[in-house]
């Protein structure tokens, strides 16, 4: 099977790259990536010399670009996890998140429609459903939860799912879609929150929690998240959704203060600052779709996930430290400057 991974020099893509490798080592992978400020070759590194991988350099809102690679492959399955994916940018600059999100998507549908593909997978987030209040614990996402976006970044992927629904309907391209919470593990991205805190505090310097801190986010261990894809590319039901996560909702104050005690830190590092616009309050799955028809349950628990998460940020130090010595300084500037 040929399994073109768009966005996989990112964090949740890269992963998936090595999970595919070693977990169906006759499949060809072929990752394509524009390399964005969150796409980096290095991530990839181990996956280079492996000659059932492939990297392909391009964006996914270029249409001759995707359809000369659709050409060139042939493949058939396309998982797409390319998006721009940090709400804090989109609410700075939404117009990106509109052109690669969901112009990126409908060109990769069009070539799909135009070459044929066995699956089309999208990737998309929990986000879409819009946030749930924090006084009422009984709620959950569900699969037919209506979309209600907050952030643009949201929207754009709201918008992309809706074009995927369209195009499964019209077209009858054979696709499924993904809706999973929050994610944690190696490679994430060092300006998302559990990344960016376990590196301040490395830094001794301060901790930016937005607003209260009370804010409840639904924690997933990337590996856990690859294997759900991994089951809806192969024995998911096309036109169908999934929504996936572990029921591990956790307030940001408590994952900050987690972190700060696995690296033996204070907790005087925390600093209250302004809140994100529209921060939505909290997410939280119902992942009991996915775990009846596919039989997916997660194997990591919160306290394992983010333990192993922190030991891999000691490890790899020169990874994150080749990150956050570039452009990351203009933009941890602009954010958190004056905050
Ligand atoms: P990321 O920002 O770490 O990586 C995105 C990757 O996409 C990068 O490698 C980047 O170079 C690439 N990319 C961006 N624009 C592109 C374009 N126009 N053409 C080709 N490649 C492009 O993102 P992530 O956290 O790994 O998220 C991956 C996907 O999973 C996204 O679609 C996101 O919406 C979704 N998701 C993320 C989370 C999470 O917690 N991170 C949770 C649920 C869903
Ligand atoms: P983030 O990692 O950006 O993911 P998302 O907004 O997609 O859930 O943020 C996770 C939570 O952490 C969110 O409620 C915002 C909060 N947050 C902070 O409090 N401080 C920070 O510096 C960052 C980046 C996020």
């Amino acid at each position: 099977m040929k399994i073109i991974v768009t966005g996989g020099a990112g964090f949740i893509g890269a992963n998936f790259v090595y999970y595919e490798l070693a977990n169906h080592p006759d499949d060809e992978i072929i990752c394509y990536d524009k390399l964005t400020y969150a796409g980096n070759l290095e991530t990839l590194k181990f996956a280079e010399t492996n000659p059932h991988f492939q990297f392909v350099y391009g964006d996914i809102s270029s249409r001759d670009e995707v359809y000369k690679l659709f050409e060139i492959v042939a493949p058939d399955i396309i998982v797409n996890f390319a998006a721009e994916s940090h709400v804090d940018r989109s609410i700075e600059d939404p117009e990106l998140f509109l052109r690669t999100n969901i112009i990126g998507t409908s060109i990769l549908l069009d070539a799909c429609k135009k070459y044929g593909i066995k699956r089309y997978h999208q990737v998309s987030t929990d986000e879409v459903y819009g946030d749930l209040p924090l006084d009422r614990p009984d709620l959950f996402f569900t699969e037919t939860t209506n979309l209600h976006t907050s952030s643009p970044y949201s929207a754009s992927k709201a918008s992309a799912d809706l074009l995927v629904q369209a195009y499964q309907r019209t077209y009858k391209i054979p696709a499924t879609i993904s809706r999973c919470s929050n994610n944690y593990g190696p490679y994430h991205f060092p300006e998302k929150l559990i990344p960016l805190m376990i590196i301040n505090a490395l830094h001794d310097k301060n901790l930016p929690v937005y607003g209260t801190g009370a804010n409840v986010r639904d924690w997933l261990y990337v590996e856990d998240h690859c294997a759900a894809i991994d089951l809806i590319i192969r024995n998911g039901k096309v036109g169908e959704v999934y929504n996936i996560g572990g029921h591990n909702e956790k307030t940001n104050l408590e994952v900050v203060k987690t972190i700060l005690k696995i690296l033996g830190k204070s907790e005087s590092l925390i600093q209250f600052v302004t809140d994100r616009k529209g921060h939505d309050q909290r997410y939280a799955i119902d992942p009991a779709k996915i775990e009846r028809e596919l039989g997916w349950t997660p194997k990591t628990k919160f306290d394992d996930g983010i333990q192993k998460t922190v030991a891999w940020y000691l490890e790899n130090r020169a990874w994150w430290e080749k990150i956050i010595s570039g452009e990351y300084q203009n933009y941890y500037a602009k954010m958190y400057g004056n905050r």
